[in-house]
């Protein structure tokens, strides 16, 4: 072959190469608010709004709310995961809606907190506290409409943590409802051996200061489980043989049944495999009733997203740059359209993926920023200064607490400011 015709083939491969990069970026994906965004950007104006605000649509959490209930029909208490939907008006939303007053707590100073805000309430911790963190909770206690004798169950891992909080109940001369961490295939800790529980309900007898008053297992692996290690149904099934065999041992060691303790399961993955046939009394899941993008699962299919980011664009620029390689722009937005314009909006860098308008995303060289950070669309998008732009966060538990009063979206428009917890001394 002569060399012209061998330098014309590799043009013409290295044109086709470009071409198909390019078209692996998916052509044009911007686009404009829907008309439900359009509506919750003129209700955020009406409301006179005009910074990062998190917003919880209303309706759709309480529908959320609904559908939990449902799925529980009523053979499982429900425990609200507190530290998932973190203020004390969207917890009482929740709880009104499924009647319950069980609520799951992560956090030392939130414990204070709702003890002192919401003292009807009956509080499981969900990790095990520091010895100190639990005497300091005592310390700072001053409501005695909540009986932390009745109302509290402190969460324990180990032997050794137990013995600790034995030793803090009688300094303090209180009562301690004790409730034992199982590990049930997560591996984050906790009791995974039954000698181990006999020999903490052991202790428990014998100290005046503390009771045992039920289980923990948490089973979010289960959700995860890929197919070639069979799957969620056989690791689902390898939770419950293990949660069931821990009860059998504790049953047989107390002489006595375990159906009236807490037996707490599940989280948001899981929650709608209960139905019912399992050991466990109550069932914990907090983030299914906001469905933040990390649970976007099949489990949640009928879940819908009820928490938003929302933040003002501030500047909107026709062509996206990169200092000190201005020259490629041009070729960047050839290459993908998507990279076109550049807004800067008000905040960024949290835990959230651009949701609204359509076919937003960041830019891989550019860098992030907490203070204006860049997204980039398509020629497509018409938004100006001043418009708004939405996120979905990717968790709840962190997010809520970076934007001050959660705006309350209801029926077109703004009509409530739900302060987020705070975290005090
Ligand atoms: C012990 C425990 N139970 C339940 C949950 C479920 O919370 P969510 O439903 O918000 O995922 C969690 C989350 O971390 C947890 O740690």
């Amino acid at each position: 072959m002569k060399r012209r015709h061998l330098l014309a083939g590799a043009v013409v491969g290295g044109a086709g190469l470009l071409w198909g990069w390019r078209a692996s970026n998916g052509g044009d994906r911007g686009g404009n608010h829907s008309a439900s965004f359009q509506a919750l950007s003129a209700a955020l104006d009406r409301a006179g709004l005009a910074r990062p605000t998190l917003v919880i649509d209303k309706q759709k959490l309480l529908a959320n709310a609904d559908v939990l209930k449902q799925h529980l029909a009523g053979k499982y208490h429900y425990r609200v995961v507190a530290k998932s939907l973190p203020s004390l008006p969207l917890l009482q939303a929740v709880m009104t809606r499924t009647h319950t007053r069980r609520l799951m707590v992560f956090h030392q100073p939130f414990l204070n907190l709702i003890a002192r805000e919401l003292p009807d309430t009956e509080l499981l911790l969900g990790k095990p506290m520091p010895v100190a963190a639990a005497a300091r909770f005592y310390e700072h206690h001053r409501n005695p409409e909540f009986d932390a004798r009745e109302q509290l169950q402190w969460l324990v891992d180990s032997g050794a943590r137990l013995q600790q909080y034995a030793e803090l109940a009688r300094q303090r001369g209180e009562l301690m409802q004790i409730n034992l961490e199982l590990d049930v295939g997560l591996h984050r800790g906790g009791f995974s051996e039954n000698d181990a529980v006999i020999a903490a309900l052991a202790l428990i007898e014998r100290e005046p200061g503390l009771q045992f008053s039920g289980f923990m297992g948490y089973d979010p692996h289960v959700a995860k489980t890929p197919g070639l290690l069979g799957g969620p149904d056989k690791a689902f099934a390898a939770v419950q043989q293990r949660y069931q065999e821990f009860v059998d041992v504790a049953e047989k060691h107390l002489g006595r049944s375990l159906s009236g303790a807490t037996l707490n399961a599940a989280g948001s993955p899981t929650y709608q495999r209960y139905d019912g046939q399992q050991v466990a009394t109550e069932l914990a899941a907090g983030s299914a009733l906001v469905k933040p993008t990390d649970f976007d699962l099949d489990s949640l299919a009928d879940h819908q997203p009820a928490a938003f980011i929302a933040t003002p664009v501030l500047k909107s620029l026709p062509v996206a740059q990169v200092p000190g390689i201005e020259k490629l722009a041009r070729l960047q937005s050839w290459f993908n359209p998507n990279t076109r314009q550049a807004f800067f909006i008000y905040g960024g860098y949290w835990k959230a993926l651009p949701e609204s308008p359509p076919g937003l995303s960041t830019h891989a060289l550019y860098g992030r920023s907490t203070n204006q950070e860049m997204l980039n669309g398509s020629a497509s998008i018409t938004l100006q200064p001043d418009d708004w732009v939405f996120l979905r966060p990717t968790q709840s538990e962190h997010v809520f607490l970076q934007f001050g009063d959660i705006a309350v979206y209801e029926g077109g428009d703004i009509v409530d400011s739900w302060p987020v917890f705070t975290q005090g001394a």
